[in-house]
C-alpha cells in the first residue's frame, strides 16, 4: 500500500450562480452557471486520532455529522476508503467566504474543497469523474435530486450551459461581464424548492410544464446573448427569468423587493439566484461601476451583503449592512 502523505494539504473551490434556468435543470432542461469569486478552504493537516472538524457550521468529530451534514460525512468517509486509508489520523479545517444556504452552492464547494484537500493530503491523483462521484453523495443529501449544475459550477474556472443527459459546456462571452449578487439575510432551503416545484408539477402539469418551456426558451436566448455578449437582451432575459420563477412559487417577497430596487437604479437584469425562497439575487451592469451603484441601493434596501465582481478580473467587492468594506 502507497503511504505517501504530506504533513499538511489544501483543497479549495469557489461558489456558483445560476444566471438562467433553475428549476428547469432538475428536468433536464438546460441551465447556465459561472463561478462566484467566493472561495470555501479546506485545510487538512496530521492530527492523531479520530478524523474531526472545524468549520463555522460544524466542529467536531467526522462520526458526529450528522442531519443534513450525513452526506458530507459520506463523502469524507468514501475519499479516505478511494484513497485506500482508515479513516483517522486527521483534522480538516474549513474557512468559507460563502454565506450558507444562500443558493450560492456552498454545499458543493464544501465537499469539493473537503475532496481536493484529502486527495492532495495522500498524494493521489482525483479525475474529474471521481471528484463528482464523491461530491455527488454530499449534495444527494443536501438537496435531494440534485441537477449536478452546482457541482459542475464550483470546480469549473469559467461559466458553463448545462444539462443533465449532456453534461457541461464551457460558455465564453466576448466581454466582461459585471454581476452584483446581493443576499437577503433568509436562509433558502433548495430541498423544500425543488420538491414544491415537484409536487406544484404534480397537481398542474399543464401550467407548470408552459413555465418550464418558457424557462427553457430563456435559457436558449440568453446562450446566445452571452456568445454575443448582447448585455441589453441578457439583462431583459433575466428579469423575464425572475417573472418565471415567481410562477413556480419559489421566490420571496424580500427577493421581489431586491430585484426591483435593482431593476429601477441601473441594473440591465435582475432575478433570484439558486434555490429561491430565500438566498440571493443577482443582477447584471454593464460595467463595474453601476455595480457599485446598484450594490450601494441594494444595502440601503435592507440587503444584508453584496458582492460585486467582473468574470474578466479579479476585482471583487463586498459591502455589508453592518460595516462598509471594500
Ligand atoms: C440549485 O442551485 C439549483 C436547482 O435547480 C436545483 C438543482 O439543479 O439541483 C434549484
Amino acid at each position: 500500500m502507497n503511504m505517501r502523505k504530506r504533513p499538511e494539504a489544501k483543497g479549495e473551490a469557489h461558489g456558483k450562480l445560476i444566471l438562467v434556468g433553475e428549476h428547469i435543470v432538475v428536468y433536464n432542461k438546460p441551465a447556465i452557471a459561472l463561478p462566484i469569486p467566493l472561495m470555501i478552504r479546506a485545510s487538512i493537516k496530521e492530527h492523531p486520532g479520530e478524523v474531526s472538524i472545524s468549520s463555522n457550521i460544524y466542529t467536531g468529530n467526522l462520526n458526529g455529522m450528522q442531519g443534513r451534514l450525513l452526506g458530507l460525512y459520506k463523502c469524507i468517509n468514501e475519499a479516505f476508503w478511494r484513497c485506500n486509508k482508515p479513516v483517522e489520523g486527521l483534522h480538516i479545517d474549513i474557512t468559507s467566504e460563502l454565506p450558507d444556504g444562500r443558493g450560492l452552492g456552498s454545499s458543493a464547494a464544501a465537499a469539493t474543497a473537503i475532496v481536493r484537500g484529502i486527495y492532495d493530503f495522500f498524494q493521489r491523483s482525483l479525475s474529474e469523474e471521481e471528484l463528482y462521484s464523491l461530491v455527488e453523495l454530499a449534495e444527494t443529501y443536501a438537496h435531494g435530486k440534485p441537477s449536478g449544475i452546482d457541482m459542475m459550477t464550483v470546480s469549473r474556472d469559467g461559466p458553463i450551459i448545462f444539462q443533465k443527459s449532456i453534461g457541461a459546456l464551457p460558455l465564453i462571452a466576448p466581454c466582461a461581464l459585471y454581476f452584483v449578487v446581493a443576499d437577503t439575510g433568509i436562509v433558502g432551503d433548495t430541498k423544500k424548492a425543488v420538491n414544491h416545484v415537484k409536487n406544484i408539477k404534480a397537481q398542474r402539469p399543464f401550467a407548470i410544464d408552459s413555465i418550464i418551456n418558457q424557462i427553457e426558451d430563456i435559457v436558449i436566448k440568453a446562450k446566445e446573448a452571452v456568445l454575443r455578449g448582447d448585455l441589453i437582451l441578457l439583462g431583459d432575459l433575466l428579469y423575464k427569468n425572475h417573472e418565471e420563477l415567481k410562477k413556480l412559487e419559489v421566490s420571496h417577497p424580500k427577493l421581489d423587493h431586491l430585484v426591483e430596487i435593482a431593476m429601477n437604479t441601473v441594473a440591465l437584469g435582475a432575478k433570484l439566484t439558486g434555490g429561491g425562497m430565500g438566498g440571493c439575487i443577482m443582477a447584471l451592469t454593464k460595467d463595474m461601476n453601476d455595480a457599485g451603484i446598484v450594490s450601494r441601493e441594494l444595502i440601503r434596501e435592507g440587503a444584508k451583503e453584496v458582492w460585486y465582481f467582473s468574470t474578466a478580473s479579479k476585482e471583487r467587492y463586498r459591502l455589508s449592512s453592518e460595516l462598509n468594506e471594500g
